[in-house]
This record gives structure tokens, C-alpha cells and sequence, in this order.
């Protein structure tokens, strides 16, 4: 096994900055007090609470207290969309999302159908885009809620969230945005997408895992989850994850100082990834959106005669690179991402399917060793396979 690690999973998750962790650990060690408690420890922990949420607020547009922390992105979209439908479905019982959003999205979705709410669910294009005259057509009175995702996370798919925001404002319905893919590799502004409510996780971005934030727009009202000391403006009751808050703020000002180069030395990589593999000669397709219109970070790729993508990426392992398969976020399940069935693939295609994804911290010397692994896996795959 090589001693040397190329980390292309980081849609799966990041690994944390030692800026975090140094902040995390004087957290922890220093800034342990309560934040509600009335003695100098706990104003010190609240203190470094409220500076992760200037620093959050900043990377999306928002104002500090706009910024309510929770146990991560799953937590912060379950309470968008809970808390839209506990505090509206009196006013109507419609929510609108598109079929290739995260799980945490999906079922929160799919729970509320059970319980007497009708969700639209929207397809989506060869590219996994959703068509805003769709949504504008899908827009009903008694519509309370547009939930979708700003990039996807197994192909990388941007959606078209502010023509949504425009078009769903001077409305009542409310319009969510799962930012969690986009957050530090893409511009994010919550005025510019016209969304009230975003939301955002700390282990995307080089931030520890079991924290995340959810934009609430001011003036807008929604229906807490979990009840209790009122804490997080009494939309996340329970002693605040200090360490957690602190590593995400810290992650995210390092992602908003780096912002304007991101994108471009994201894309310069993937380019150079692909041009790679081609003059390798390796015959791959690309699944979902053309890479020069996906977020800069995201390539979900199958290679011809290799029709599994766990086998490719176990043999990549052993050369010290990492992959995943379709999304590692919903467990070691081995059915088909429900993102490639959206997409239609051809049974193949889908199956053999390997994500790869980057982050500020991927050097060319990780694209390198992607392209000479894959350069000796997939030629010995193919073969073994026929
Ligand atoms: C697009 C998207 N939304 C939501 C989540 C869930 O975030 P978390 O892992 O912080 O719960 C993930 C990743 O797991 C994701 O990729």
C-alpha cells in the first residue's frame, strides 16, 4: 500500500484545516464554558460563537443573525423543511423539489407526503439540470415551499437557483437552497439567489463533520425541530457544539480568502484531469453535465468495459487514491444511485460509475496519480471483466 494519499473523495467529506483544528482545539481546551452561562467562561465561548457566525454570514451574503447553527447539513435542511411545514401548512400543504436532490431532502420530503403534504418532485434534463419553467409551471396557491439544491453531489450539476429566486419572487411560497456542495467553490449570495432559507455543513469545506448552519431569512418564520432552552434564537434548543461552530467558522473564512481563485484552479484541474486520461488513451464518458458547466469540483465518470465502479475504486485504493462510487454520503448501499436512474444512463454506464471530486486543497500532483492509477487499473479491469 503507497504511504502517499490523493484524497478525491471530498464530496464525501474534507479533511479538516489545521487552522480548524487548532481553533476547534482552543475550544475545547480554553473556550469551554457554556455559552449561556453568565460567568467570564461562558461570555468567552459565546464570544467565539458569535465570530463563526459573522464568518458564516459572510461567505453566503447574510447578516449574522440571520445564521442559526445545527448538527450539520441534514439537520439544517430537516429543519427548513419541517419548519416551513409546521409554520405554513395551514396556509397550504404543496412543496415543489427535483428528483435528484440529497436524501436529506428527498425523505424529509417523502416523511410529509406520508402525513397528508403533496410534493412535486421534478425531473431532471441529461445533465441533471431542472427547467425553471418547470417549477414555474409546478407553482400552485396553495404552494409553500421550493426546496432544491444549489450543486449536486454525485455529478456536480448546477441548478439554476436565482432564475428560481426570481421567479417564485413577490410570491408566498418560501424557497429553500441545500448549499452544501456550492459553499466554498462557488460565489454564494442569499440577495443574488432570492432564497429565504440555505443551508450549509461544516465537512464540505475543510470544517469538522457534526456541524452545519441554516440561512433564515430576517423577517421569515419557521417551526423549530427540537425544543428546549431556546437557544439559536429558539430554532436549535440544546448547549451549542462550541468546537463544531468554531471549526465551521474558521472553514469558512479560510473558503471565503480563497474564493476568487477557487473556481478557476478547481476548473484548471479538472481539465487537466481529463486531458490526462485522454492522452492515456483511456475511453471514458462523463456522466451528467458537460464538465466546463459543472461545478468546478465534481466529475462523475465511467470508463468503457469496466461496468463496476467499486471494483475500479478498490483498485485505485491500493494506489493510493480515493474515489468514490456514485454518492458515499448514504452508506455502502449497493443499488443504484437514484441521481444516475434520474439520468437515464444505460445500465453500464451507471453501474460502473466513479465520482471524483476536488477541493482548494487538491494539487496537481493528486490529478497526476489519479490519471496514472486509473491509467494502469482500468486497461487490467477491462480485461478481467471481458
Ligand atoms: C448536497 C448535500 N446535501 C446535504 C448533505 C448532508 O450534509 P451532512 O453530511 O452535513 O448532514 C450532503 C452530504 O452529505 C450533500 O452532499
Amino acid at each position: 500500500m503507497p504511504e502517499t494519499i490523493h484524497y478525491l473523495d471530498n464530496s464525501a467529506t474534507t479533511r479538516p484545516r489545521p487552522e480548524v483544528v487548532a481553533a476547534m482545539m482552543s475550544a475545547l481546551t480554553e473556550d469551554f464554558g457554556n455559552p449561556s452561562s453568565a460567568h467570564r467562561l461562558g461570555i468567552a465561548a459565546e464570544k467565539r460563537i458569535q465570530e463563526a457566525r459573522a464568518a458564516v454570514a459572510r461567505l453566503i451574503g447574510a447578516r449574522p443573525e440571520e445564521i442559526h447553527f445545527t448538527s450539520g447539513g441534514t439537520e439544517a435542511i430537516n429543519t427548513a423543511i419541517f419548519g416551513v411545514a409546521r409554520a405554513y401548512g395551514r396556509r397550504g400543504r404543496h412543496i415543489i423539489t427535483q428528483a435528484t436532490e440529497h436524501p436529506a431532502t428527498l425523505e424529509a420530503c417523502r416523511a410529509l407526503a406520508a402525513g397528508g403534504f403533496e410534493v412535486t418532485i421534478l425531473p431532471v434534463d441529461r445533465s441533471g439540470r431542472v427547467d425553471p419553467d418547470q417549477v414555474a409551471r409546478a407553482l400552485r396557491p396553495d404552494t409553500i415551499l421550493v426546496t432544491l439544491m444549489a450543486v449536486n453531489n454525485e455529478i456536480g450539476t448546477i441548478q439554476p437557483v436565482a432564475e428560481v429566486g426570481r421567479l417564485l419572487r413577490g410570491r408566498e411560497t418560501l424557497f429553500h437552497v441545500d448549499a452544501v456542495q456550492a459553499a466554498g467553490k462557488l460565489p454564494l449570495r442569499v440577495d443574488e439567489i432570492g432564497c429565504h432559507l440555505l443551508s450549509l455543513s461544516g465537512h464540505k469545506i475543510h470544517g469538522p463533520k457534526g456541524v452545519g448552519a441554516l440561512y433564515v431569512r430576517q423577517g421569515v418564520r419557521i417551526a423549530p425541530l427540537l425544543y428546549g432552552g431556546g437557544q439559536e434564537e429558539g430554532l436549535r434548543s440544546g448547549t451549542e457544539n462550541v468546537p463544531g461552530i468554531v471549526g465551521l467558522g474558521t472553514a469558512a473564512a479560510l473558503a471565503l480568502a480563497e474564493l476568487d481563485q477557487v473556481p478557476d484552479r478547481l476548473r484548471a484541474l479538472k481539465r487537466r484531469l481529463l486531458a490526462g486520461l485522454a492522452e492515456r488513451g483511456l475511453e471514458y464518458v462523463v456522466n451528467g453535465p458537460d464538465p466546463e458547466e459543472a461545478a468546478p469540483h465534481i466529475l462523475n465518470l465511467s470508463f468503457r468495459g469496466v461496468p463496476r465502479g467499486e471494483v475500479l475504486l478498490h483498485a485505485l485504493e491500493q494506489q493510493g487514491v480515493f474515489v468514490s462510487t456514485g454518492s458515499a454520503c448514504h452508506s455502502r448501499r449497493q443499488t443504484l444511485s437514484h441521481v444516475l436512474e434520474a439520468l437515464r444512463l444505460p445500465p453500464e454506464q451507471a453501474t460502473g460509475a466513479i465520482r471524483v471530486s476536488l477541493s482548494p486543497l487538491t494539487t496537481e500532483a493528486d490529478i497526476d496519480a489519479f490519471v496514472a492509477a486509473a491509467a494502469q487499473a482500468v486497461p487490467e479491469l477491462r480485461n478481467l471483466m471481458r
